[in-house]
């Protein structure tokens, strides 16, 4: 285990919610990477963990809002805010994330994150319907629009026997969120006041800082009228995890994606559209960009006709789906006479001879890379959590790899385009 947040100070505040335990595990693998770690229980927390057992782990006293409004003179809130180098959400509920959206200040650790100017990463757990609900999306858009950062949630299996995001991140997910968070900024020396939030001090570092990166995620949903479209099963995972990682690498990351139920990943800047059309102008005003990732599952086909009124059964035979096809986004970009992204890189998912289809791919496509996935539903991988890529170049060289999580997927994919960027020839 690397001490890689060696010296760091966090603040953790531990939120209510049958997920809290979960923190206690978090408190350990942060000190495992070296970092020091200051409890910080809500009432709520307090019904599930006791502060006696997150300081027991901590190893440092663990702050309720009981003892510091008697003790204010001791440890103001104010110290609290300031005397770390990040604040820590976990497990974030639906109510404590309203009341960092609105800015209120009726308990200890709303008051302290309220009062800080530290960098915070929050880490949602709640049942899946209040984290879909549009109030709770709101507060999130608006916390991130504040330069919060957020880890998760993840899908599972929930307490109330549903199935979902709402999932508290597991806890080496949200040790390394900190540690990517912290990457830029210096350590404070002596009050955490003087580490600016991580968003917004100027310039990122990484193999990718000073690049611009787009990429696409999720699949399309095509219009039949109102209420139906034509969609596929893509959850975009795998591109959120790509962008996620390279806006960790320091990119300034644009990632347009369609319809999603997962979160944007912290840090990059979101673009939602619903068409392949939508989906083709959004790509094309994100431009110049030094690299492009086309992970989106794109609908090849639309309804020839998108009724402006609820298709009506009439008794007799349902009309026929006439269909068009799409514009090729990937195509359209990598044929770009000009202002063509220095690095174009495709998706192939495919369910039969993968190899063979990636290399015609990307010829016919033009662009320089193919990362070519089997998607037949035995592989599960299309809403799954794991992929097995196969990376092809122009001159056809594979490279076939492990099957990891798309998240890693995700990171070894960037770690290899910042080194071709850096390199004059487009080879995988
Ligand atoms: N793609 C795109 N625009 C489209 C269709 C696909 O940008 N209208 C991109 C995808 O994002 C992916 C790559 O092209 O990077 C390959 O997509 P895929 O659907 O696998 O290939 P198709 O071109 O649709 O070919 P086929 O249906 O023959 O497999």
């Amino acid at each position: 285990m690397t001490r890689s947040l060696q010296n760091r100070r966090i603040l953790l505040v531990i939120g209510g919610g049958i997920a809290a335990y979960k923190a206690l595990d978090l408190i350990r693998r942060l000190r495992e990477r070296g970092a020091q770690v200051r409890p910080l229980l809500t009432r709520g927390a307090q019904e599930f963990v006791t502060p006696l057992a997150a300081a027991a782990l901590a190893g440092e006293r663990a702050h309720t809002d009981l003892f510091d409004r008697a003790e204010e003179a001791d440890i103001g809130h104010i110290k609290l805010a300031r005397d770390a180098d990040a604040i820590v959400v976990a497990p974030a509920t639906a109510s404590l994330m309203a009341r960092m959206a609105t800015g209120d200040s009726s308990d200890l650790a709303a008051t302290v994150l309220l009062a800080t100017t530290l960098p915070i990463l929050i880490a949602p757990a709640m049942n899946v319907r209040m984290w879909q609900h549009p109030a709770t999306q709101r507060n999130l858009a608006t916390l991130r629009g504040d330069g919060i950062r957020v880890v998760g949630p993840n899908d599972g299996a929930m307490a109330e026997a549903e199935y979902g995001p709402g999932r508290l991140a597991e806890p080496v997910e949200i040790a390394d969120a900190v540690e990517a968070m912290l990457a830029d900024v210096r350590p404070a020396p002596g009050f955490g006041f003087l580490a600016g939030r991580a968003s917004g001090n100027g310039a990122k570092a990484g193999p990718l800082a000073g690049r611009r990166v787009l990429v696409t995620s999720g699949p399309t949903h095509e219009p039949i009228d109102p209420v139906r479209y034509l969609a596929n099963r893509s959850s975009g995972r795998q591109g959120h995890a790509i962008a996620a990682a390279a806006a960790a690498a320091g990119a300034e990351v644009t990632l347009v994606s369609g319809p999603v139920s997962i979160p944007s990943p912290a840090d990059v800047r979101l673009v939602p559209v619903e068409t392949a059309r939508e989906m083709l102008a959004a790509v094309e005003a994100a431009l110049p960009a030094d690299l492009a990732i086309f992970a989106a599952a794109v609908g090849d086909w639309r309804p020839a006709e998108s009724h402006e009124s609820k298709l009506k059964k009439d008794g007799s035979a349902p009309a026929p789906l006439a269909l068009v096809e799409n514009p090729d986004i990937l195509a359209t970009i990598a044929r770009r006479a000009e202002g063509r992204p220095r690095l174009v890189v495709g998706f192939a998912a495919e369910t039969e001879t993968v190899l063979d289809h990636a290399r015609a791919k990307i010829a016919r496509k033009g662009c320089d890379l193919i990362v070519a996935n089997d998607v037949s539903a035995a592989g599960g991988v299309m809403g799954g959590s794991a992929n097995t890529v196969h990376l092809v170049g122009r001159d056809g060289t594979v490279e076939t790899w492990p099957t990891l999580d798309k998240e890693e997927v995700g990171r070894r994919l960037i770690a290899r385009f910042a080194e071709l960027l850096d390199t004059p020839s487009t080879g995988p």
